[in-house]
C-alpha cells in the first residue's frame, strides 16, 4: 500500500509538472500561466476536482511511444465560481504544445457529457497548437467529437471559450461553436490559416497577430466578444461573467442583491435627448442609468459599435440589453450589427434572460456595399431573432424609431410584452424631410412650402402619441422613471410563459 501511494504522489507529481520546470518557465517568460494556474484563479479557492489526471496518449509513432506525460496535455474537471458549479477544461502548452491527441479529445468530451447530465456551463481555456501531428486522423476524429458536443450543448448549457494561447486551423471551429469567445491580447490569436500560407495563396504579408489576434477579432472579425489585457485580468472578468448566467437552459437566470432601489428616479435623463434630432447623445449613459448600481458588462464594445449589447442587472436579476447607439453611424442597423445583436438575443432566449431594448433608430442603412452585403438576410436575422424570442420584451423607445427598424427593434407586433415610449419618440416611416421630399415631389422646387410641409409632418407623427392611439406603445413615460417602469414591468413578467409552436427547427436566413 505505502509503495502504491508513493507511486500516485509521483505521478501526481509528474502530471502537476506536465511539458516540464523549462517549458513552464518559457509560457511565464511569455506572460502566460500555466493551465493549472488558470484554473486556480478561475475557481473557488480549494473547489476544483480533477479528473483523468493520469490518462496518456496511445501513439506508438514518431517516436511517440516513449514520451507520455500523464494528464496528456489539458487538465479536466469541476468546481466552483462564487459557489456555482461549472465544468472546466485548461489545455496545458508545456505538454506537446497543448495539441489535441485522441485521449486528450476523451478527456473534454467527458467532462462536456457530464457537464449536460447535471446542467452546468462547460469553460475551455484553450492554449494548443492543434491537431496532435504524430496522431493524425485519430486527432481530428477527437476534434469533431468535440463539435458534435458543442452542438448538442448549444442553447442547453452555456459555453465559453477563452483563448490564451494559439488556436489554429479546424482547431478555431470549437471555440467558434460555443456561445462567448474571449481573447487575451498579445499572447493569444485564432486563424484558419496562418500567414505562412496566407502568404503564399494570397502573397499577403501579415503578422499572426494583425491576422487573427485579439484587437483583430474584437474590432474587425467580431468573432471575439471581449479582449483583456492579460491571462489575469480575462480569467478575473470571465468570473464576473459568469455570475450573470444561468448554469443551463432549464434554470432562471441568478439574482443577486443589489444595493440599488427599484423605484430610482434619475432626472438627469430628462435632459439627455437633445432638442436636435440630428445631434447624437450617448446610449451607454442611459443603460449604466438604468440598471443596478450603473453595473454593466458589455459584449463586442469594439465591433459595431452602433448597436450595444451587454448583461446587466435589474432588481438583482439578469437582463439582456439591446440598445441602438447614436453616437455611430447615427444608430442605423447595418449588416454587422443586425448580427451582433440578433445571436445575443438568441443567447438570452436559450437561457431564460429577459430582454430590454432602448430604441433610437433612423433605420436600415442604405448602400450598395450594404445591399451586395446582404443586408436583407443578415437584417433579417435581427428580425427573426426578436419575433422568435418567448422572454420577457421591454422595449422603450426614446428618439427614432423609423421604417422597418421600428418594427424589428423588439416592436409590440413582434410580441414585445411592454412597449414603452418618451415623450421625444418619433415613431414613422421615416424622417419628415425624407418623407416630405416624397409624398410633395411636385413642391420640390418651392423650398419654403417644402418646409411648411415638412413642419406639418413633424406635428402629426414626429411623436409618440399615433403609435400609442394604436395601443402599440403602453404608455409614455417620462425618461427619468425609466428604471422604475422597467423594473415593474419585469416583476410583473416574473412568470410569463409563451412558446412557440412545436417544429424540428426554424430556419433563421443564414
Ligand atoms: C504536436 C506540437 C504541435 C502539434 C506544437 N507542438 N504544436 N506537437 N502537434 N500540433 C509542440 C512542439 O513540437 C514543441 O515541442 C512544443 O509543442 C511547443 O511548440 P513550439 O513550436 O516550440 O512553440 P511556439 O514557438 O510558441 O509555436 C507554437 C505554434 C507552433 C505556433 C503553435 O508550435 C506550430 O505552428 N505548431 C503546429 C501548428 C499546426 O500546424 N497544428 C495543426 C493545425 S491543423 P517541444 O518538445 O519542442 O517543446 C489542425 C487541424 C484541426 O489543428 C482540425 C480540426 C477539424
Amino acid at each position: 500500500m505505502h509503495d502504491i501511494i508513493k507511486q500516485l504522489e509521483a505521478k501526481r507529481e509528474q502530471a502537476r509538472l506536465g511539458g516540464g520546470q523549462k517549458r513552464i518557465n518559457a509560457q511565464h517568460g511569455k506572460g502566460k500561466l500555466t493551465a493549472r494556474e488558470r484554473i486556480e484563479l478561475l475557481l473557488d479557492e480549494g473547489s476544483f476536482e480533477e479528473w483523468d489526471m493520469f490518462v496518456e496518449h496511445r501513439c506508438t509513432d514518431f517516436g511517440m511511444a516513449n514520451e507520455s506525460v500523464p494528464g496528456d496535455g489539458v487538465v479536466t474537471g469541476y468546481g466552483m465560481i462564487n459557489g456555482r458549479l461549472t465544468f472546466v477544461y485548461s489545455q496545458d502548452f508545456t505538454v506537446f504544445g497543448g495539441s489535441l491527441s485522441e485521449a486528450h479529445a476523451e478527456k473534454i468530451c467527458k467532462v462536456m457529457d457530464q457537464a449536460m447530465k447535471v446542467g452546468a456551463p462547460v469553460i475551455g481555456l484553450n492554449d494548443s497548437g492543434g491537431a496532435r501531428i504524430q496522431e493524425g486522423v485519430a486527432s481530428l476524429g477527437g476534434y469533431a467529437e468535440i463539435f458534435q458536443r458543442n452542438v448538442s450543448a448549444s442553447g442547453v448549457i452555456p459555453q465559453i471559450s477563452l483563448i490564451m494561447g494559439p488556436s489554429a486551423g479546424g482547431a478555431v471551429y470549437s471555440p467558434a461553436l460555443t456561445d462567448f469567445i474571449f481573447m487575451v491580447k498579445d499572447s493569444s490569436y485564432m486563424f484558419v490559416t496562418g500567414p505562412e500560407v496566407v502568404k503564399t495563396v494570397t502573397h499577403e504579408e501579415v503578422t499572426a497577430e494583425e491576422l487573427g489576434g485579439a484587437v483583430t477579432h474584437s474590432t474587425k472579425s467580431g468573432v471575439c466578444d471581449r479582449a483583456f489585457d492579460n491571462d489575469v485580468e480575462a480569467i478575473l472578468m470571465l468570473r464576473r461573467f459568469f455570475n450573470y448566467l444561468p448554469l443551463s437552459n432549464k434554470e432562471k437566470p441568478p439574482v443577486r442583491k443589489a444595493a440599488d432601489t427599484a423605484e430610482r428616479l434619475d432626472f438627469s435623463l430628462d435632459t439627455l435627448v437633445p432638442d436636435n434630432p440630428n445631434k447624437p447623445y450617448d446610449m451607454l449613459e442611459l443603460i449604466l442609468k438604468t440598471v443596478d448600481d450603473g453595473d454593466f458588462f458589455e459584449i463586442q464594445p469594439d465591433y459595431a459599435k452602433n448597436i450595444i449589447i451587454g448583461f446587466a442587472r435589474i432588481e438583482g436579476q439578469t437582463v439582456g440589453i439591446v440598445a441602438n447607439q447614436p453616437l455611430v453611424l447615427a444608430g442605423c442597423l447595418d449588416i454587422k450589427s443586425s448580427i451582433k445583436a440578433a445571436r445575443f438575443v438568441r443567447f438570452c432566449d436559450a437561457f431564460n434572460i429577459p430582454v430590454v431594448t432602448f430604441v433610437d433608430v433612423p433605420g436600415f442603412m442604405p448602400g450598395t456595399s450594404q445591399e451586395y452585403g446582404g443586408i436583407i438576410k443578415h437584417g433579417a436575422k435581427l428580425l427573426y431573432a426578436y419575433a422568435e424570442c418567448t422572454v420577457p420584451k421591454i422595449t422603450v423607445i426614446t428618439r427614432k424609431a423609423y421604417g422597418g427598424a421600428y418594427d424589428v427593434m423588439a416592436s409590440k407586433h413582434l410580441r414585445g410584452d411592454v412597449n414603452f415610449a418618451w415623450p421625444s419618440a418619433e415613431i414613422a416611416v421615416m424622417g419628415p424631410k425624407g418623407a416630405v421630399e416624397i409624398i410633395f415631389r411636385e413642391e420640390k422646387g418651392d423650398p419654403a412650402k417644402l418646409a411648411e410641409r415638412e413642419a406639418e409632418y413633424k406635428a402629426k407623427f414626429a411623436n409618440p402619441f399615433v403609435a400609442g392611439r394604436r395601443g402599440y406603445i403602453d404608455d409614455v413615460i417620462m425618461p427619468h422613471e425609466t428604471r422604475k417602469r422597467v423594473a415593474r414591468s419585469l416583476a410583473m413578467l416574473k412568470d410569463k410563459d409563451l412558446e412557440n409552436p412545436w417544429r424540428k427547427h426554424g430556419n433563421i436566413p443564414l
